[in-house]
Formats: C-alpha cells, structure tokens, sequence
C-alpha cells in the first residue's frame, strides 16, 4: 500500500520545499493543492478519509502549508472538523516550517542557557516562524516582546498566540534599525525571525548593548536568524 501524503497550501502554489521534504521524509506520493481554503477544504478531506480502512489509513496524511499562521490554523480547524469516528487520518500543521524551525531555534537558544525569567525579543515576529518561536519561549518561562513594523500586526500576532496557547506575549512596533536597536536594549535573547534577506539589526545595537557578553560577560544576546 502507498504512502499518501496531500499538501494543502494556503499559498498560490503548493510549497515545493514542502514536497521535497515529503518525498525525503518517505511518501510515496506528495499531491499539492493550492489556495487550500476552509471552504473548500471539505471534498479533498473527504477524499482522504472515505478511502481506505482500518488501519490502511495509517499510510494517507494531511500536510497543511503556506505563508500564513492564521489561515493554516484556521484550514487546520475546518480539517479537523470534517473527521468523525474512524473517518479521520493523520494531520500536521507546519507553515513555511515554522514549528519545526522554530523548535530547533528555540532547543538550541535553551541548549545555551535557561530561558525562564529571561526577557526575549523575536524581532518581525509576525510570520510564522517567529509566531512559534514567541510561543515557545513564554511556554519556556520567557518575557516575550514580538515586533513588526507595524503596531497593529504586532499586537494581532500576539493575541493570536494568547487566544491559541494561553500565553502572554507583548508585541511592539519595531519599524527600522533604530527602533529595533531600542527594543533589543535590555533583552537577554534576541531571535530575529524577518523574512528572508532581510536584515533586522546593525551590529552597532550589539556592540553597545549592556548586555552583551563583551561589556557584562552575562545574558549574552544569541540571535537565530534561520539559513
Ligand atoms: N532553516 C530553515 O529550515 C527555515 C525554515 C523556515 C524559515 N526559515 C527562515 O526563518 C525566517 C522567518 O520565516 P517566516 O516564514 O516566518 O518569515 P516571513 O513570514 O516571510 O517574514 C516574517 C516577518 O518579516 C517581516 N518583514 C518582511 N519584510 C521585511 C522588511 N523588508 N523589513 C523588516 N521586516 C520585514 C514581516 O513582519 P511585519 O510585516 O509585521 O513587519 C514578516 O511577518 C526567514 O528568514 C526564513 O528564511 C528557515
């Protein structure tokens, strides 16, 4: 019996990464879907869950991907809504990697040093990695601060980690190197979570940061920045 796996992406094209990573991670088959909506998630849910039996379901799963938390959690939701008895099958969410990366990023910042009590900063922590990332380190104890160039989506993100988790995280508006530099000022952990390219913070803001391992040899910043 094959392996199924059925990628619905929330994004315009199913994520090719996501489909290598499935082909490596052993399926046999990776379909993609594109533009993977709660409305019309239902038939390919059904698809997945009216076909085989018993424990031949074992071998057909669910990816859902895409560039946006909030539409894969709530395409996650409609996923989930459509199972009933055994007519359910395996389910994962992970947009643009962001539990699986953000785990790593969060494992590794732990691995350095305990992270309760710790003041953290996820800089651009809107998008899905650094969703996750703020989530995990106020699970781990942390004072999490989240910011965005924009106030709205910083304060958006952060309810929506609140109402999904039952964590509190801050979010701040961090528009430019200035404004970041100042947000990172009394951070024990910065994580800078921006889209990729993009560059979040001068090297200035660490050189002069009280601090840094160079000026109090303590709360060293460990920044994480993905690739
Ligand atoms: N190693 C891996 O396997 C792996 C896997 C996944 C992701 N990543 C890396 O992890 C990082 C985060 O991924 P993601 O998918 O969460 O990122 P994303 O959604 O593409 O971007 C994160 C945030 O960056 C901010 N941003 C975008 N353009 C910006 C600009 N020009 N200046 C300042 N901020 C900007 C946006 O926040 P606002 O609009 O709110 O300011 C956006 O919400 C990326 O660098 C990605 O490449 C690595």
């Amino acid at each position: 019996m094959k392996k199924l796996l059925f990628l619905f992406d929330t994004d315009l094209y199913p994520s090719v990464f996501d489909t290598v990573v499935g082909y490596d991670g052993g399926a046999d088959r990776v379909t993609g879907y594109a533009n993977v909506t709660p409305d019309n998630v239902g038939a390919l849910v059904d698809g997945t869950i009216f076909t085989r039996g018993g424990k031949e379901k074992q071998k057909t799963a669910i990816f859902i991907g895409g560039g946006d938390m909030a539409k894969g959690e709530a395409l996650l939701k409609a996923v989930k809504k459509k199972f009933f008895g055994p007519f359910r099958v395996s389910v994962m969410l992970d947009p643009n990697g962001s539990n699986t990366t953000a785990a790593a990023g969060v494992a590794l910042l732990a691995k350095a040093k305990p992270l309760k009590g710790k003041k953290a900063v996820v800089l651009a922590g809107t998008g899905p990695v650094g969703m996750r990332a703020a989530t995990f380190l106020a699970e781990e104890g942390a004072d999490v601060t989240l910011t965005s160039r924009s106030q709205l989506r910083a304060e958006n993100a952060a309810r929506a980690i609140e109402s999904r988790f039952g964590v509190k995280v801050k979010g701040i508006v961090g528009a430019d190197d200035a404004s970041r530099a100042s947000d990172v000022k009394d951070a024990n952990i910065v994580l800078a979570a921006g889209a990729i390219g993009v560059h979040l913070l001068p090297e200035s803001a660490w050189q002069n940061n009280p601090s840094n391992p160079q000026s109090s040899n303590y709360n060293a910043p460990i920044s994480y920045t993905g690739y």
